[in-house]
């Protein structure tokens, strides 16, 4: 974003911007809702649950860049903090994560800044998912802005941990007994052993669906040919 845009004239200037991250979490959802109906048409199966999408709001902007050692503005604030405009990407199974991410990332308006794999490598609470930074131009009426989205992708399973492990450890505030942040890591390990069973069923049943219909083909095309016998 070009911060000379942004006189740091208050009101006006917070307005602009926000409408900025508001518009680009707009783009984001319409394009993974697109994604999704393509997916539903070409593989006959939704690969996302459900989207959630939130601004930052001000006083958790302003906690972020302090606990950082920023400057309080507006200009900073667009500079440092990445997660103003946030969408989370509910998914079935893993292996829906990594299509998906590649499907935006392949979208010519879509710049990826960085990735960071905590399925891959999770975090030492037990925290998984696929975060994708990304920019996304926004047509104002005078000028052409890249915006920031911070992109979540994660299975229900992770989002369930995620949420869950949010409330309990945020009573602590990050101060919890060895036991409590052991068993919430041995919780994460459960819903990932979950997500590899519920991935290998989906497969399988697909599998034999992709099967049955086969045969049914086969089936079909015999009794034609015995039609067509009958006809000679
Ligand atoms: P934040 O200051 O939290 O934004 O961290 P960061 O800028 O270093 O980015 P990071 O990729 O580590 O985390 C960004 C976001 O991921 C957070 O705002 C949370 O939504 C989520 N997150 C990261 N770690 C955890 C965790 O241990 N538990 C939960 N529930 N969520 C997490
Ligand atoms: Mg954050």
């Amino acid at each position: 974003m070009d911060l000379s845009m942004f006189p740091d004239d208050g009101v006006n200037s917070w307005n602009t911007v926000m409408l900025l991250y508001e518009s680009a979490i707009k783009k984001v959802r319409t394009k993974v809702e697109i994604l999704n109906d393509e997916f539903q048409q070409v593989h006959q199966y939704n690969p996302i649950e459900y989207i959630k999408t939130r601004v930052k709001t001000p006083e958790s902007i302003v906690k972020k860049l302090k606990k950082n050692g920023y400057e309080v503005s507006i200009p900073s604030m667009i500079e440092h903090c990445n997660d103003i405009a946030g969408v989370r990407i509910v998914c079935s199974f893993t292996s829906d994560i990594y299509q998906i991410a590649e499907m935006i990332g392949r979208q010519t308006d879509v710049t990826v800044v960085s990735i960071k794999d905590y399925i891959k490598n999770p975090k030492e609470s037990g925290y998984k998912s696929y975060h994708m930074l990304v920019t996304i131009p926004i047509y104002l009426s005078d000028k052409t802005v890249d915006t920031k989205v911070e992109i979540q992708i994660r299975t229900i399973g992770m989002d369930f941990w995620a949420s869950l492990e949010h409330k309990i450890y945020y009573k602590f505030e990050g101060n919890a007994p060895d036991y409590i942040s052991r068993d919430l890591r041995e919780c994460s390990e459960i819903v990932s052993m979950m997500d590899t069973k519920m991935l290998q069923l989906n497969t399988a049943i697909m599998q034999t669906k992709k099967e049955e219909e086969e045969r049914e083909r086969h089936a079909n095309g015999w009794q034609e040919k015995v039609v067509e016998g009958n006809t000679l």
